[in-house]
Order: structure tokens, then sequence, then C-alpha cells
């Protein structure tokens, strides 16, 4: 690999010095530094496992839009995980899997996925987000991210899928034990744990799929579990594994990055008076105001791409060999001051505002549209609604480096 990028040598040494193996213990309370670090001390950084690191927009972009990145992992996971259940999953949904396989099981869930079909949602997210706060109101203390945030994508994510919601914290403790695994070091038991919850996850789908497979006539519009079966008995090419994992990775996706983004939307604004001010005045609309919050969360922080032929980054920082193994920082991106001023503040009407938080490219993420009705109808709602929301102890973030969330965060309505 050759890095072209000429920087301050002091810079680089500490910058190369990091390693997303084994972060800072600070790192997770606010990564931004590091992230800045690399940017300007080692943008194209290679890690200790031989991947490469990169931090910078116009690199994450090009890497993201360029068709011969490749994101099946078969090899890679298969000597982090060995054979079993979580290599499986990890190899069969869309998210890693490459065209055709990628569009062939990708366009039997978009129609759920379109604006019109996400906007027929808003009643029921606007019911869902109105129980919730009356649930809170009643607790007068609580954990906003368990009793609250997490309560409104899986609630949406349940009823698209077609399992009931009333299984949501089942749903959650298993799925993030198939997440788990995909952060850069992880110990042997959450490897275990990882292979034992996709199997439970499975066994727990299946029963709702054999019912449907049993009606004489399924209804595809009724869940993704429905369309998944109705398409496979009119012939098209998808097996029960691929239904099944289809399901487990909509469940996954669907609730935890929205969970997370509703729920430190909140936390940034109690410290930030002026957005908090302009949001609940509606001197700015909520839809831009999302896309900063989502630029400046960034819920989803990483992702992973392999190169089929040496790409020449056209940002002039270096060239990555064919079969490079590179790690995507959309958190960094979104934080380049190169693209975005003053990148560390909230800046609800900025414009433009070409975040990459949903990512770019074939894999864009499917559940954008969902995403973006949750939290615009949840966020002023609960500032409305909760006009004396405070913190009631200290926030604690998850110390995961692929979804920044807050494992705490408790609260009082005073
Ligand atoms: C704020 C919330 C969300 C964020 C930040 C987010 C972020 C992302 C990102 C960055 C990707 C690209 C992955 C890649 O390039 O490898 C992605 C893909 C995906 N997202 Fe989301 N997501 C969010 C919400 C959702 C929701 C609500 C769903 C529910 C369906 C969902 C389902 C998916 C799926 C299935 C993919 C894989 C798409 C593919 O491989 O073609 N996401 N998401």
């Amino acid at each position: 690999m050759t890095v072209n990028t000429a920087v301050d040598e002091a810079l680089s040494d500490k910058a190369r010095a990091f390693n997303l193996f084994n972060p800072p213990e600070d790192y997770f309370d606010n990564p931004s530094p590091f992230f800045r670090l690399l940017r300007d001390g080692d943008p194209v950084h290679t890690q200790e496992d031989g991947s490469v690191l990169l931090t910078r927009y116009d690199d994450v972009r090009q890497i993201w839009r360029d068709v011969s990145g490749l994101v099946n992992k078969r090899e890679q996971f298969c000597k982090r995980f060995g054979e079993g259940p979580l290599l499986e999953h990890h190899t069969s949904t869309m998210l890693f899997r490459d065209n055709p396989d990628h569009d062939r099981l990708r366009n039997i869930v978009n129609p759920f996925f379109s604006q019109n079909s996400i906007q027929m949602l808003s009643r029921f997210t606007q019911e869902v987000v109105d129980r919730e706060i009356e649930k809170v109101k009643k607790m007068g203390e609580f954990d906003f991210v368990r009793d609250f945030a997490f309560r409104i994508p899986v609630a949406l994510i349940c009823k698209i899928i077609g399992v009931p919601v009333a299984d949501a914290d089942h749903i959650q403790a298993i799925g993030r034990k198939v997440l788990f695994p995909l952060n850069p070091k992880v110990s042997e038991t959450a490897i275990a744990e990882g292979h034992d919850a996709v199997t439970e996850f499975k066994n727990y789908l299946r029963p709702f799929l054999d019912e449907i497979k049993s009606r004489p006539t399924i209804d595809p519009t009724e869940s993704i579990l429905c369309a998944m079966a109705a398409a496979q008995r009119e012939g098209v090419e998808v097996s029960d594994d691929e239904i099944l994992h289809m399901c487990i990775v909509t469940l996954n996706g669907g609730h935890e990055t929205t969970t997370n983004l509703i729920s430190q939307s909140i936390h940034f604004l109690m410290d930030d008076t002026e957005s908090l001010s302009q949001l609940r005045g509606g001197e700015v609309p909520i839809a831009p105001a999302l896309e900063e919050l989502i630029r400046f969360i960034t819920p989803l922080q990483l992702q992973g791409r392999r190169t089929t032929q040496e790409v020449v980054l056209e940002s002039g920082n270096g060239t990555l060999p064919a079969g490079t193994e590179v790690v995507l920082c959309q958190a960094s991106a979104n934080r380049d001051e190169r693209i975005f001023g003053d990148p560390d503040k909230l800046n609800l009407s900025r414009r433009p505002n070409n975040h990459v938080g949903f990512g770019a490219g074939i894999h864009v993420c499917l559940g954008r549209p969902l995403a973006r009705l949750e939290a615009s109808i949840a966020i002023p709602t609960v500032l409305r609604e909760l006009p004396t929301l405070t913190r009631n102890g200290k926030v604690r973030f998850q110390h995961n480096t692929r979804f920044r969330g807050l494992e705490l965060f408790p609260v009082k309505l005073a």
C-alpha cells in the first residue's frame, strides 16, 4: 500500500499508534478527537490485522461507491468465528452478500421501505410514541433508552416483520449477541454466545414462517415474512434459511441504530440550549435538524469492504492494492472539517448536509425512511410532552466500536 499524504511527523506517529482493536478508555465517551487525529495524521491507517482504516470523507465515500468493493467476508469471518451458525448468518444476509444475490434478496423486501409504504405508518408511529410517552409520564423516573427510545423502533420493526412486539426484549437480547462479534476484537465467549444466539433467533422465527407457509393463500403485503414466503411460493429463488436470516438482519438493523439515534438526540440536545430552543420554537424544521443529528451521532460508525482491484484514492491520499480489507469509518467522515464547517458542533440548519450516516452505494440503508419517520415523530413529541425531562444520574456509552449508543441514560420528570 502506498500513502501519499504529507503530514507532520509527530502527529503522524501519534495517529499510527491508535489501535481500534484496543481503543483508549475515553474513546467510547467521545471518539471524535481520535478520528480527527487519524484524519490529520494517518488517514490511511494500517491496522494490526493488515486491514486499512479510512477516516476522511472523500476516501470513505469513494470506496462505498466503488462497485469493485466486496462485502462477502466468508474467509475473514471463518477465521474469526469458525464454522457454525454465526458464520452462516453473517454470510447469508444481503448486508454481506455481493451481486447478484444482494439484489435478489433486497428486491423482495424493498417495497416495504419505499417512501409511500413508510408514510402509511405515520399514524401508527405517532400512536406508539403517544402510548410510550404516557407510560413514562406515569413512571416519573426512568431509563430513557430502555423505557422509551427502544420501545418505538422495536414496535415498528416487529409489525413490519410480522412478529409480536411483546417479544421485543428477547429479540433485543439475542440480536445484540448476533451483532457484537462484528466488532474488531471480541472474546471467545462472545463468539460462542453469537453462535447460540443465531440458532435461538432462527428457532424463534421458524414457527411464524411455518404457519404462514401452511396458509392456502398468502398476502404478501401483510409482513416481510409473508412477502418472502409468497415470493418463494411463486418461484422466486429464496431459501427458508435466507428468509430467516433476512428477518434477523432487518429486526436487528431496525431497532438498535434508531434507538441510539433517538436517545442520543435527546442527550445532546439537553446540553445545547440554542438547538433545543430552535427546535421547540419551530425555527428549524425537524427534517433538516434530524439530518444534522444523524451526521453528528452517526449511530452506525464503521463498515467493511474488500478491494477487488487496485484502488487509487482520488483524494491523492494513497493506493490500496487488490484484496485489501478496508474499514470505512463513516463516523469520522461525518466529522471531516474538509466537508463540514465546525463539525463537532450541532448546527441544526446546516446546509448542505451530505452526511454518510446511512452509507452509500448498493448497500445504502434499506430502513432509512423508517428511521427518519420514527425519529422525526419521537423527538418533537418528547420535547413537547416532556418539557421537564432532565438527567437523573450519569449516562454511560456502550463499549462498542460499531454501534455508538447509550447503555444507560437515567432521567426524571421534574
Ligand atoms: C438511524 C438509524 C440507522 C442507521 C444510522 C443505519 C445505518 C446503516 C448503514 C450505514 C448501512 C450500510 C451498511 C453497509 O454499507 O455495509 C445500513 C444498511 C442497512 N440497514 Fe440501516 N440504519 C438505520 C436504520 C435502519 C432501520 C430502521 C432498518 C430497518 C429495516 C435498517 C436496515 C438496514 C439493512 C437491512 C441494511 C442492509 C442493506 C443492504 O445490504 O443492502 N436500518 N444501515
